[in-house]
């Protein structure tokens, strides 16, 4: 083992911490789920009031917003049938954030959602027509019906104040009319993963999970309503947003953090919160390796023991940086460019230190990610009673998708640790527009039936 590998032990999991942390996460969705305990557990559970997976009937032609990932965007879609198949049409425009809005106030990141929005409207001359919107908000939301949803708390980098607390839809009518331009029914609020679960739903009827890897990590599911304490009702099932990200914010996962996962916490905008999510995904990956790199280089393990001014500043090592150097064969060149951008002065060892960090960092993230995912598919197998589940879990997300090797070892820990599982991965395409869509025609096929 070289002394970089012998330093950086902390970040290697073994399959029984693997276990443990599987365990772990069962007990927190228990918690969750339960009316005493919910108030106390890190990971809420949050009941989504999505009460069944798309049929394949579903028609019409919606509107959605999607805010909480790389981009905001504005999207129409439309839900056709073409001689018997259902068939979805989209068209989206991407709209940038500025960093001020994130933490400006309510009013006016509600207003520049709204401007965009009638934007979008304008440019498809269809101001006059009130079409339906689902919105797809992609943080932790107490939702106490499908259009009433209070934000709990920001995650992923944003701010604004005057949100947390207070029920986005409200905010969004209210933003809508002050402008008065146009006239719109927000009729669901959509999380990304629930979103992710429900277009997969739609191609595989067996999906009943939503992941997501990118920005940041969640998951739902489909649980059975009579363990959904915070809903009334036995019958049927309900989908669950877990909001898993935050595991560990009770100390749960205080023998798995290293060093470099304090410091990381300690310096971001959120100490003390989402710390799984801190460990997994993309909005901090990148974050931890330029922190080990310092420290190493600190400690004289690399660079000659000298840290460039780059590599000393915050948020310089981006999570692509891991992708690429962690490609197959043009790994250790993409290193060697990307450290000497970075004014770092490398050997060929350093080259390879930097790449075997990033296998590590990314590693670690996928294994913590199959061990959660194992709670839940174990979750799920016990709500059936089976002895065997095959399942399908619907994924999206920048990670995921983009690192060439993250999928895989991702499955390959949870064959491990869930043998009993079959588990089948589906790639979502854009969950966040085409599911929100697919909600809210799922909520008005149920709505058509109940009143037949
Ligand atoms: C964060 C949000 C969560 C979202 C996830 C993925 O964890 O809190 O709501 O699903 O990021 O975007």
């Amino acid at each position: 083992m070289s002394a970089v590998q012998v330093r950086l032990q902390s970040l290697v999991l073994s399959n029984d911490i693997l276990c443990q942390v599987r365990v772990r996460m069962r007990a927190a969705m228990d918690a969750g789920l339960g009316q005493q305990t919910h108030d106390a557990a890190s990971i809420k559970m949050l009941p989504s009031f999505v009460r069944s997976t798309p049929d394949g009937t579903e028609r019409g032609e919606y509107l959605a917003l999607d805010l909480g990932g790389t981009n905001f965007r504005v999207l129409r879609v439309k839900i056709a049938d073409e001689s018997g198949q259902q068939k979805v049409f989209m068209e989206n425009e991407i709209y940038v954030i500025p960093k001020e809005a994130m933490a400006g106030t309510a009013e006016q990141l509600f207003d520049l959602i709204a401007k965009c929005l009638s934007d979008f409207l304008e440019k498809r001359n269809i101001k006059s027509q009130k079409l339906p919107l689902a919105f797809t908000f992609s943080f932790p939301c107490k939702q106490t019906k499908l259009d009433e949803s209070t934000l709990v708390t920001w995650t992923k980098g944003f701010k604004t104040s005057g949100v947390e607390g207070r029920d986005i839809v409200q905010l969004l009518r209210e933003a809508i009319k002050r402008r008065g331009d146009f006239d719109i029914d927000v009729v669901a609020v959509v999380n990304d993963t629930v979103g992710t679960m429900m277009t997969c739903g739609y191609d595989d009827q067996r999906c009943e999970v939503g992941l997501i890897v990118g920005t940041g990590t969640n998951v739902c599911y489909m649980e059975e309503l009579s363990n959904v304490e915070l809903v009334e009702g036995d019958e049927g099932r309900m989908c669950v947003n877990t909001e898993w990200g935050a595991f560990g914010d009770d100390g749960a996962l205080d023998d798995v953090l290293t060093e470099f996962d304090r410091e990381l916490d300690h310096n971001s905008l959120n100490p003390g919160k989402q710390l799984y999510e801190k460990m997994i995904s993309g909005m901090y990956l990148g974050e931890i390796v330029r922190l080990v790199l310092v420290k190493l280089t600190e400690e004289g393990l690399l660079f000659g023991g000298k840290v460039s001014s780059a590599l000393g500043t915050k948020g310089s090592f981006e999570t692509r940086f891991v992708s690429a150097m962690e490609k197959e064969n043009v790994g250790l060149e993409k290193a060697e460019k990307i450290l000497k951008d970075l004014g770092l002065q490398v050997s060929v060892q350093d080259c390879e230190a930097a790449c075997l960090i990033c296998c590590l960092v990314s590693t670690r993230s996928a294994h913590l990610c199959a061990a959660g995912l194992a709670a839940v598919v174990t979750r799920i197998r016990q709500n059936q009673a089976k002895d065997r589940l095959q399942t399908t879990v619907g994924v999206d997300g920048s990670v995921y998708k983009l690192h060439p090797q993250f999928s895989q070892r991702l499955q390959d820990a949870l064959k491990l640790l869930v043998p009993e599982c079959e588990v089948h991965f589906i790639l979502s395409e854009d969950g966040s527009g085409k599911g929100a869509a697919m909600v809210t025609a799922v909520a008005y096929r149920l709505a058509q039936q109940r009143r037949q």
